[in-house]
């Protein structure tokens, strides 16, 4: 995919682009960062473990993959988005995958979310491999709900129970889009 900027409200350009094994060490800094600012996410900062060649095996497996991504934003050069579509590589699955996106805390509420999705569909719109992009949200994230729903995404599933914080359960919901093709 080519690499896509968008102007945000502020005036700031966010640029978009494939993640590649050049990434692994920003990724490093950046993933135990925002696991610590959310628990809208199932790993916990304590939980991510993973070494420089872990991270560089994953990039490079996606980056290769013809129905897989990572996608990176950077504002002024610095990580404020991961979005990853990932998948297993079964004949029968293949044409789906499932979202998972996180933006640094202090980036949150500026469009990036909304942009690194579109980036994603732009992604997967041009790939006759893809056909539907699943997801699943924590009930209460009221944000990434807003956020899939105004990207035409519809709640497909329930399920109950499916993490629990401190002691509190928390349902999730399956959504979906289908693509065009
Ligand atoms: C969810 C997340 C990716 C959203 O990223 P973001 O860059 O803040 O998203 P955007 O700014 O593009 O869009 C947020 C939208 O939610 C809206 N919003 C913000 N707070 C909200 C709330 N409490 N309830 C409903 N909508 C809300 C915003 O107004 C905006 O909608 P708009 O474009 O119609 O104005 C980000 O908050 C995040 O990384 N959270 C932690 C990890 C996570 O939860 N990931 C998703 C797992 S499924």
């Amino acid at each position: 995919m080519e690499v896509q900027t968008y102007e945000l409200a502020d005036g700031r350009a966010l640029i978009v682009r494939e993640a590649d094994q050049n990434d692994a060490k920003t990724l490093l800094e950046f993933l135990p960062k925002v696991f610590e600012e959310t628990d809208g996410l199932l790993m916990t900062r304590g939980e991510f473990d993973q070494s420089l060649r872990e991270q560089m095996d994953l990039l490079g497996k996606l980056s290769a993959s013809k129905t897989q991504l990572a996608l990176v934003g950077h504002i002024d050069e610095e990580l404020v988005g991961l979005l990853t579509f990932t998948g297993r590589d079964l004949e029968r699955v293949r044409h789906t995958g499932e979202v998972g996106l996180i933006v640094a805390q202090e980036y949150w509420g500026n469009g990036i979310g909304k942009n690194m999705m579109r980036s994603l569909h732009f992604w997967a719109e041009a790939n006759p491999l893809i056909s539907k992009i699943d997801l699943r949200v924590r009930l209460s994230n009221r944000r990434a709900i807003h956020l899939y729903e105004s990207l035409g995404y519809q709640v497909e599933g329930w399920i109950r129970r499916a993490v629990k914080i401190d002691g509190e359960y928390d349902d999730h919901y399956w959504m979906g889009k289908e693509l065009p093709h």
